[in-house]
């Protein structure tokens, strides 16, 4: 059963956007280094981005029977949505919070999450590494 990594909006424009913030890795580098990382430990994955709210909410009740376990970068839907909160509350499973920037240290409106009460665990500020952190850490404990 794979791991599902999830992406939300505008992280298909990782590479050329704002990359004081966010580095110049693409998308598919992320997700070429999840590939490899996830064989490393013996996990499969599952890698998906939508700029869609239902779409991802669809992928994460989906979620529920394909997948073991799900990294989410939920973008700036990390701030805004109760569906994807209650969608990952219905998925019954094991999640892991990511985001590439240290949204701590950035503007207020970004320090609140939906997301992190139905986190096992938050990563935030270690750059692309942190979705290869959250399957190591997935590794380990689910
Ligand atoms: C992000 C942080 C969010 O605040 C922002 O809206 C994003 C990316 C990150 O990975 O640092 O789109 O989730």
């Amino acid at each position: 059963t794979p791991v599902l990594i999830l992406n939300g909006p505008n992280l298909n424009t990782l590479g050329t956007r704002n990359p004081e913030v966010y580095g110049t890795q693409t998308l598919a580098d992320v997700e070429a280094s999840c590939r490899k990382r996830a064989a490393a430990l013996g996990l499969e994955v599952e890698f998906v981005q939508s700029n869609h709210e239902g779409e991802l909410v669809e992928r994460i009740q989906q979620a529920r029977e394909r997948n073991r376990a799900i990294i989410i970068n939920a973008g700036a839907y990390t701030h805004t949505s109760v569906a994807i909160h209650d969608a990952l509350e219905y998925a019954e499973l094991p999640v892991v919070e990511v985001h590439i920037s240290n949204v701590y240290r950035r503007e207020s409106f970004r320090h609140h999450s939906f997301i992190s009460p139905q986190a096992a665990a938050v990563i935030a500020g270690a750059g692309t590494l942190g979705y290869e952190f959250a399957l190591e850490y997935l590794a380990n404990n689910h």
